[in-house]
């Protein structure tokens, strides 16, 4: 089994204060976009659970049972087989982002989940994985749902948006991720009271009639300031990208990849070239939105 899966950004992310337990009520629009990463999976002896990552950025994360895509197995298995008689041998390419603000271990949880659920003939169907998805992490529903959504609760509640025509990012990748824990900490120290849970009714306009001027005013971050923060040099980031022509920019996530939204295809791949130069970033990608979630390729 082979599945892809994409990076996601916040068009915009409200959060609000804190709750008991250690998350933060959101409302946020996702959107998912052309960056990708593949999850194979092969039947293995019952009982046997292995993940091996190859790419950018993966000595960085786990290949062992604290892995969310293994994790991710482990749950299918135990919820809807028995884990003593299943087995898989997962693969993982990375080109999202490791720590980059873009979903990218969630992605991952996501294709475990759907490549296991087909690769074992399991009876799951997409509303079921969606809820263990979101047992997972708080953006692992929207990985597997893809599209433009809008997430409340931590993130995982979502609510599919109906938008017009393609939108052109471009990303500056960080040298260094940013701990989404950390961020949200920093924020919680910035923000005591939270931010603003208010969902902009300028950002649904925009995105139903798919102006991507007017969608440019309206990406909001509330974790911004908390990244900058911690990464004073993505603030120049940004400006550098709005100097550079884009319609606008935002953090993504809790950072520290930045978004730029371009008018269109030649406006993105002129901006890519002019951040590229200026060497604002790691390594600057062109993408599009949206696209839809983990998908089986093969
Ligand atoms: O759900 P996930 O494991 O992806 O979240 C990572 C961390 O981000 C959480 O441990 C928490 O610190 C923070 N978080 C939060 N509120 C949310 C989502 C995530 O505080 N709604």
């Amino acid at each position: 089994m082979r599945v892809r899966v994409p990076a996601k950004i916040n068009l915009t992310l409200g959060v609000g204060p804190v709750a008991e337990d250690g998350y933060h009520p959101l409302t946020t629009v996702f959107q998912a976009v052309s960056l990708h990463d593949e999850l194979t999976a092969q039947w293995d002896e019952p009982g046997a659970f292995s993940i091996a990552m190859w790419g950018e950025g993966v000595d960085q994360v786990a290949a062992d049972d604290s892995n969310l895509a293994m994790r991710a197995a482990r749950l299918v298995a135990e919820r809807f087989g028995a884990e003593d008689q299943l087995g898989v041998r997962m693969s993982v390419k990375k080109s999202i982002p490791v720590a980059g603000g873009m979903a990218g271990g969630s992605a991952n949880a996501a294709a475990a989940l759907l490549a296991c659920s087909v690769l074992w003939d399991l009876d799951a169907d997409p509303e079921e994985l969606r809820e263990l998805g979101a047992e997972l992490g708080a953006d692992v529903p929207f990985s597997l749902m893809g599209g433009t959504a809008i997430g409340t609760g931590r993130g995982d509640k979502l609510v599919p948006v109906l938008t017009r025509g393609q939108h052109h990012w471009v990303l500056a990748v960080a040298e260094d991720g940013l701990s989404t824990p950390k961020v949200f900490a920093r924020f919680d120290e910035l923000t005591p009271d939270g931010g603003d849970l208010e969902m902009p009714t300028e950002l649904m306009n925009a995105l139903a009639s798919g102006d991507s001027v007017a969608l440019g005013k309206c990406l909001r971050n509330d974790l911004a300031a908390a990244a900058i923060d911690l990464r004073p040099r993505l603030q120049q980031t940004l400006e550098e990208g709005m100097e550079f022509g884009a319609l606008g920019a935002i953090v993504s996530g809790s950072g520290p990849t930045c978004a730029f939204l371009c008018r269109n295809e030649e406006a993105a791949v002129a901006l890519s070239v002019r951040l590229s130069a200026e060497g604002v970033a790691r390594a600057v990608r062109r993408v599009q939105g949206p696209v839809p979630g983990a998908r089986l390729i093969s």
